[in-house]
């Protein structure tokens, strides 16, 4: 029997059961409120924007939904349909990956632990590799390679490891801008061969407009949901058509507009500090 009221009920009405419901959640470090009553529901295969000021908190939310840290009070549920699966792999600002291991084994390393059949190991290992564009430097060792590169290396990680759930936390920040918008096309090429949920924080409101279907912007301290706004552009998106619809221009300008008052806010904040 179907429950037509069920929709209704929902915080966010969503066609299927969120991937992630994190309802009324807060984390206090010590005095400092760092998240103040979070609520929202990430849809399977979202790819699913985190915008805010510096220090709003947005670390520690990706932290709690790894499993890395406690929360305070509130409920995070995490919807694990394929229980062999691990439930997330995360992908950090600087590179993550072990200096000591090639960058074949880096990106067998999630398979390996899980014991899975070196015939499969080969198998996706090569396939991510290929994809990323690392295959010729499967033998290489991390100083062996650009930062870029390295960057690659931990998505080709985090996809051969197949989780339910990717949590990046502004992996491509620390990269020259061109080689930025090749990981940017190329995460969004592996992404559509799967439709992985995909849990990203940028500072960048271009490239949450590029990647994302829908943005949270964040308040400053103590970090809260502002506004959640939807990208409906089409994909596959490629970022020089973008550039050329009005809409793209027209998104980018709202979100910044709502985030800049939460900008000024925290620097008002620092400066109180600091006096
Ligand atoms: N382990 C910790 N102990 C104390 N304070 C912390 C800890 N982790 C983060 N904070 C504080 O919580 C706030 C939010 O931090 P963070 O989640 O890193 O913000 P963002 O990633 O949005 O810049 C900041 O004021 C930060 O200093
Ligand atoms: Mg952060």
């Amino acid at each position: 029997m179907t429950r037509p009221l069920a929709r209704l009920e929902a915080a966010e009405p969503l066609p299927t059961r969120p991937a992630i419901r994190i309802r009324d959640l807060r984390k206090v470090f010590g005095q400092l409120v760092a998240i103040d009553g979070v609520s929202l529901d990430i849809a399977p295969g979202e790819f699913f924007m985190i915008v805010g000021p510096s220090g709003c908190g947005k670390t520690t939310l990706l932290r709690i939904l790894a499993g890395l840290d406690s929360v305070t009070s509130g409920a995070i549920e995490i919807e694990t349909p394929h229980s062999q699966r691990p439930v997330n792999s995360m992908i950090f600002q600087g590179d993550s990956i072990f200096p000591w291991m090639t960058v074949w084994d880096n990106a067998a390393y999630g398979l390996k632990m899980r014991r899975v059949p070196s015939a499969t190991v080969k198998e996706v290992v090569g396939h991510y590799l290929a994809r990323t564009g690392l295959t010729r430097f499967a033998k290489y060792y991390p100083h062996q390679l650009s930062g870029g590169m390295r960057q690659r290396v931990s998505i080709a990680r985090a996809f051969a490891n197949d989780p339910e759930i990717l949590l990046m936390d502004e992996p491509f920040s620390a990269l020259d801008a061109q080689n930025k918008l090749l990981l940017q096309e190329e995460l969004l090429h592996i992404w559509e061969e799967h439709k992985k949920t995909v849990v990203f924080i940028t500072h960048s409101v271009d490239e949450a407009v590029f990647l994302g279907d829908r943005i949270m912007v964040m308040t400053a301290q103590p970090g809260k949901v502002k506004t959640f706004v939807p990208v409906p552009l089409a994909r596959p998106r490629n970022i020089m058509e973008l550039q050329k619809m009005p809409q793209f221009g027209e998104l980018i300008a709202h979100i910044w507009s709502s985030l800049r008052e939460e900008v000024h806010r925290a620097r008002q904040q620092e400066e109180e500090i600091k006096s």
